[in-house]
């Protein structure tokens, strides 16, 4: 089979440890997402590698450059004997595993440092190094719980970590022994490590014991956009300003994280074998990641799928108000101009995490408003229903307040004529049909139909008609709203709409 990609020539220079900060950045795991944000300095650096790569001259793999690591000191071993660290990995190429037992990004990542040990096999021994402030019985309570393979040590004389500025945990080191006697090379280091980087050791050591790289990127296997952006940074910094970035935030907030009906579009991968799993909150896998729309592994291996086609797996009629491609496609840019400004890209970022990016799809159909005048005629009872509401009586009660005038008020309050014009007169007929259905000109004008007009389906209330609602019932006009009971409220005066009357043939 065809290669299909290129693998950047080994002998440039990168700084992958630079790299991973970056990486971690952008939100090690929904927890941290709105916390933190790529600072400058790093971002700079960073889009300068993603040019290299673009060029195909960047060496995102690791090694050349990377200064030797320092390894002649002693360590304590799990079962209190002290041992010499050079000595240890002597024989061959090493996986130096810096973590600390409290460290909550440690235990996030142990169980896939866990599956690399065993993947490693022969080709490399994996060790263990708790930092100097664990305890060697938490540090080996973290092995055995997370059943790392391999041997714990800790460094107890903190040597290990100062003189080869280890800085945080966890962090992973890719050494060898070098051609001179006695000395070792750094092949790759990852501080810190995140989540779906082991998919980069993997490479780097293949490339190293002179295999093919692709070789390792399994078909089938998902591995999380981290992975993924260690290469295609521009991709993904853009993808860090998508509402995909977040999609398992939008639940987490809305604590449905764990709500089977709700998890699998706004994840990557569930139901598959190595795809997203229930519960695992920390997963590289949560959110809509690269792999959702390239499939797993992305297009290395020549397993190419059609990322257009993935759209409407998710972004069906009831979850997506009008999914069109055309307009869709542009948001999902994967070179956004933003990406090389640091303050705006921080900025927009937050706005994302915090909710107020623009929601492009979350729009009416075009048209006029025509009031609710004239849908009466063929739904009396969604009419009667509504009449008996309280959306009927929001100018009313305005009028009460002498503030039916007021610009400020009136737009919650009222049916303004024209969806689109900024100078827009209002119906005088309170919160009605078109408030929440959209512009009816069309629907009307085809007499009737389903295409044209928002159904509201209620297969994912949340997904549309939350944000539907909360344009008006924002947490300051309505601090007590809650989607469930205003919601069945609502259905219980809008009740059942009896089904509408097919208007006969012209
Ligand atoms: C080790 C670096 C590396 C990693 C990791 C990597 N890629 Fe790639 N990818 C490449 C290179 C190099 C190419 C070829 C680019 C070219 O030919 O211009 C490529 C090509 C692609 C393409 C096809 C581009 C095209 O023009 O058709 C897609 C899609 C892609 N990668 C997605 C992914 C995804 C998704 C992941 C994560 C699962 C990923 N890549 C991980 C380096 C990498
Ligand atoms: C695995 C499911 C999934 C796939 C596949 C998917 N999306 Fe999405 N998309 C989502 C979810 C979920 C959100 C909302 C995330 C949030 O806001 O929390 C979203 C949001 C969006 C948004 C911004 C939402 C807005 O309100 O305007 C756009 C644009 C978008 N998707 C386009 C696309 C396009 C184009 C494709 C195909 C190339 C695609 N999506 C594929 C699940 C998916
Ligand atoms: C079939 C796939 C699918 C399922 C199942 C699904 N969603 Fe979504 N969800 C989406 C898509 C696609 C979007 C983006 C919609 C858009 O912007 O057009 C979205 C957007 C959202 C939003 C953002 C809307 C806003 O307020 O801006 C929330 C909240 C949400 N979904 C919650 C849920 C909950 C809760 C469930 C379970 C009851 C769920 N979703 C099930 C696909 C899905
Ligand atoms: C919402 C779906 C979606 C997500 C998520 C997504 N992509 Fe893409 N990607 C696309 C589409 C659509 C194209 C354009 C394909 C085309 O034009 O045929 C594309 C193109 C690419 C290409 C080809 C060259 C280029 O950049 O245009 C690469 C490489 C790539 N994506 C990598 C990634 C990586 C890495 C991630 C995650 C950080 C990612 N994509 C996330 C939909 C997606
Ligand atoms: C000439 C008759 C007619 C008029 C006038 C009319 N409708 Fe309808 N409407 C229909 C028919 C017929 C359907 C059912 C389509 C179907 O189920 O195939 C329908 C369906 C709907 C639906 C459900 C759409 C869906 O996706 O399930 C909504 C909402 C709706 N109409 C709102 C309105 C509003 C708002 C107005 C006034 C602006 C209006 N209609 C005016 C005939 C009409
Ligand atoms: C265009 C703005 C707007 C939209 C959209 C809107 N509402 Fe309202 N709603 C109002 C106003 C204004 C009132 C207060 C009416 C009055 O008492 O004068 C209200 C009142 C209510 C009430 C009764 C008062 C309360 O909060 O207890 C309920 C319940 C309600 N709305 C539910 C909903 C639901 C559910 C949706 C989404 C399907 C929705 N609304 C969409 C503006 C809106
Ligand atoms: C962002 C949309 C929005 C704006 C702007 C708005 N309202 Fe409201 N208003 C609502 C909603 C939603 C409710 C229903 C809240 C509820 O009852 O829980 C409401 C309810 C009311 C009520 C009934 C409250 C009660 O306690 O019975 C009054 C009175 C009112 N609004 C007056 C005003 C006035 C006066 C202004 C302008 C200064 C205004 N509103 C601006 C959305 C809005
Ligand atoms: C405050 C928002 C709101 C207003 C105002 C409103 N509706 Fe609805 N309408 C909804 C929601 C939400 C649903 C879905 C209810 C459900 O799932 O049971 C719905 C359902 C419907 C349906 C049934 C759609 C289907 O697929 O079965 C029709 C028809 C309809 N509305 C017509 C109207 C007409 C006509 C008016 C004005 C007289 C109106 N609505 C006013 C929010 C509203």
């Amino acid at each position: 089979m065809e290669e299909p990609c290129r693998l950047p020539s080994p002998t440039q220079a990168a700084t992958t440890g630079m790299l991973a900060v970056f990486l971690v950045a952008i939100g090690f795991a929904t927890q941290t997402i709105a916390r933190d944000n790529p600072a400058g300095s790093e971002l700079q650096g960073a889009s300068a590698l993603a040019r290299q790569v673009a060029r195909g001259t960047g060496q995102v793999l690791g090694g050349g450059g990377l200064s030797a690591p320092q390894l002649g000191m002693t360590l304590v071993s799990g079962a209190g004997d002290v041992v010499q660290l050079d000595e240890l990995i002597a024989a061959g190429p090493a996986v130096l595993f810096y973590f600390s037992a409290g460290c909550s990004h440690c235990e996030e990542v142990a169980p896939e440092i866990g599956r690399l040990g065993q993947r490693l096999n022969a080709d490399a021994a994996l060790i263990a190094i708790a930092s100097g402030s664990n305890s060697l019985s938490a540090a080996r309570d973290f092995v055995a719980r997370h059943q790392l393979p391999g041997s714990v040590y800790k460094d107890f004389s903190r040597q290990f970590s100062s003189r080869n500025r280890l800085q945080s945990t966890p962090s992973v080191l890719l050494t060898a022994p070098s051609p001179e006697p006695g000395g070792f090379e750094t092949l790759a280091e990852y501080r810190p490590f995140a989540p779906g980087m082991s998919l980069l050791v993997e490479m780097r050591l293949a490339s190293h014991l002179g295999e093919d790289p692709w070789s390792r990127v399994e078909q089938g296997q998902y591995y999380g956009p981290k992975a993924c952006g260690a290469c295609h940074l521009d991709e993904y910094m853009s993808w860090g300003l998508s509402h995909h970035s977040i999609a398992y935030w939008t639940l987490h907030k809305g604590q449905r994280a764990e709500d089977p009906a709700c998890v699998g579009c706004h994840v990557t991968g569930m139901g598959e074998p190595s795809g997203f799993v229930l519960g695992d909150h920390h997963s590289p896998l949560a959110d809509v990641g690269c792999e959702a729309c390239h499939g797993p592994g992305g297009a290395h291996g020549g397993s190419s799928r059609d990322p257009k086609l993935s759209c409407e797996t998710c972004h069906d009629k009831d979850h997506s108000v009008r999914f069109d491609l055309e307009r869709a496609l542009p948001h999902v840019d994967h070179f956004r101009p933003e990406i090389l400004e640091p303050v705006a890209y921080r900025e927009l970022r937050q706005a994302l995490v915090d909710g107020r990016a623009e929601r492009p799809l979350m729009a009416f159909p075009k048209g006029k408003h025509l009031g609710q005048g004239a849908c009466v005629s063929c739904h009396p009872a969604a009419s009667k229903g509504w009449r008996s509401g309280p959306h009927a009586g929001a100018l009313k009660t305005l009028t009460k307040r002498n503030a039916q005038h007021n610009p400020e008020c009136i737009s919650c309050h009222d049916l303004a004529r024209d969806s689109d014009a900024a100078e827009r007169g209002y119906f005088g007929e309170g919160v009605s049909c078109e408030s929440c259905h959209g512009p009816g000109e069309q629907h009307v004008a085809a007499r009737g139909g389903t295409d044209n007009i928002l159904g509201l389906g209620s297969s994912c209330p949340e997904c549309i008609i939350e944000a539907l609602c909360t344009s008006c019932h924002t947490p300051e006009q309505d601090p007590s709203w809650s989607l469930t009971g205003d919601l069945d409220r609502l259905k219980r005066w809008h009740r059942a709409p009896a089904p509408a009357r097919r208007p006969a043939s012209p």
